[in-house]
Formats: structure tokens, C-alpha cells, sequence
């Protein structure tokens, strides 16, 4: 068994868990804190090591952490529903440092998207896959025979002149509160937007909502088959976990981009 804490820091929340990453089954309950008011490094690093010390794993246990943000050589680059101090921040450095061990470190969705290749969804699925996350923002993983490509960013695509995320994501149906009814006409202004331009041949939609897909998947019309993650919620801390335990392993799985 292949065991690996997987960390997933959100707009509204951070997760937490053990992973026997050769099955993806978790093997501790899954922690879940809040994510500190204005999202600020140092408030969000505390939490993460918080949840590193609840799960008292040991130190040679890999540890991957994934991020809302475009994530560049370990700095975090962007920052929609985060701390803008973000922004640049050599943000594998700081939680290594606090943590006293290596991290791998990605965004969340493309953490998602990997967990969702290799346990999930996209299991096998030749050609392009687009999962999409519906949370506090929306968030996107490209993956093209099983590959990933990183940073893909698709919540931020502009839809009718105005940002996705922020008419689209799950936060937004609960700000405007909104039916599922009228949320799927949001959504399907923004799916049409995804197909036309990366035809894809599967859409997964992860994200905390997910668990209720029977409600808004089947009120959406697209080319491409439109399915609920397999890993629903759990798939960024799959996903991290995942990467964490083949980065120490050194296996050389070509499936990510470093
Ligand atoms: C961020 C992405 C992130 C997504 C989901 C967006 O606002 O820009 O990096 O993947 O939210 O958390």
C-alpha cells in the first residue's frame, strides 16, 4: 500500500485526508476546517498544518497539498477567492517550511482532474476530457489521452461579457439564490461556451454540488456525454495525494507536467 496525505485548500474550505493511493480509498475520515476569513498565507498555512498534526502521519509519508490558483514552479500566480498576497508567493516553499517536509503542490482542479483519471471518470477515456469544478469558483483540468495540462483556468473564461466563475460557480446560485432550474441556464450559456471552443469528447463536473447532479446535469444540452465526478468532492485530495506519493516514488509516470 502506497499511503499519502492529500490536502485541498479552498475558497470556503480545506480538506484533509489519508489516501491509499494504489486504490484511491481514504483511510482516515476526511478533515474539513474552515478556510480563514480573507484568505490570507499565513492564516492558511496554520490551517494546513493543523490538519498535518490531526492525522499524525509520519514524516516519510508524502504530502500533497493542491490550490485555487494558477500554479507556476511551486509559486502561486493568481489568486480569484484567495488573499491577493498570493500572488507570486513561493507558495510550496512556505508550507515546506512550515511543515517541515517536502510538498507536491498543484492547483486543485488539476489535482481533480488526475484523481478523476486515475480512479475516476476519465478512467480510460481516450481524447479530450474537461472536468470543470462548481465550488466557490469554477475550476478547470484539460486532460487529452489521460495527460493533463495544467493551469487551464476555464472558470474565467468570458461568458456574455463577464467573468464564468462569477455567474456560473456554485457561489454564484447560492448568492443570487437561484433554482437549480435557472442556475442550469447559467451553466448551459457557460458549457456552450467550453464546447465551442475545445470540443471535448467528456465534461466532468466535480465540486461539492456534484452530489446533487441529478438535479441540473440533466437540464443541460451539449454534444459531449455531461457526468458527475466519480470522486464527487474527494477528488482534489485524491488527486493531490496521488502526485505526492509517484513524486517521493520517483516512478517517472509521464501523466503530469512538473
Ligand atoms: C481559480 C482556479 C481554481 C478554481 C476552483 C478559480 O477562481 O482561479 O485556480 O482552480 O477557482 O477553486
Amino acid at each position: 500500500m502506497t499511503k499519502a496525505v492529500g490536502i485541498d485548500i479552498g475558497g470556503t474550505g480545506i480538506k484533509g485526508a489519508v489516501i491509499d493511493t494504489a486504490t484511491g480509498a481514504l483511510l482516515t475520515d476526511r478533515i474539513k476546517l474552515d478556510t480563514p476569513k480573507g484568505g490570507e498565507p499565513d492564516d492558511i498555512v496554520k490551517v494546513v498544518v493543523s490538519i498535518i498534526e490531526t492525522l499524525a502521519v509520519d514524516a516519510e509519508v508524502p504530502v500533497g497539498v493542491c490550490f485555487p490558483a494558477v500554479i507556476i514552479k511551486g509559486h502561486t500566480m493568481s489568486a480569484a477567492n484567495v488573499s491577493k498576497k498570493w500572488i507570486g508567493l513561493d507558495a510550496e516553499k512556505l508550507f515546506e517550511k512550515a511543515l517541515g517536509r517536502d510538498i507536491r503542490f498543484i492547483n486543485d482542479a488539476d489535482a481533480a482532474g488526475v484523481a478523476e483519471v486515475r480512479y475516476g471518470a476519465a478512467k480510460d477515456v481516450p481524447g479530450v476530457v474537461i472536468l470543470t469544478t462548481l465550488g466557490t469558483g469554477i475550476g478547470s483540468a484539460l486532460i487529452y489521452n489521460g495527460v493533463l495540462v495544467p493551469n487551464t483556468e476555464l472558470g474565467h473564461l468570458e461568458v456574455d461579457g463577464k467573468d464564468a466563475e462569477s455567474r456560473a460557480s456554485y457561489s454564484a446560485k447560492e448568492r443570487d439564490d437561484l433554482s437549480f432550474k435557472e442556475w442550469a441556464k447559467r451553466l448551459q450559456r457557460y458549457y456552450d461556451t467550453v464546447e465551442a471552443l475545445f470540443s471535448p469528447d467528456l465534461i466532468i463536473v466535480g465540486g461539492g454540488i456534484s452530489k446533487s447532479y441529478e438535479e441540473f446535469l440533466p437540464l443541460l444540452e451539449l454534444r459531449a456525454p455531461i457526468v458527475p465526478a466519480a470522486l464527487r468532492n474527494n477528488a482534489g485530495i485524491l488527486g493531490a495525494a496521488a502526485l505526492a506519493a509517484e513524486h517521493r516514488g520517483a516512478t517517472g509516470h509521464a501523466a503530469v507536467a512538473d
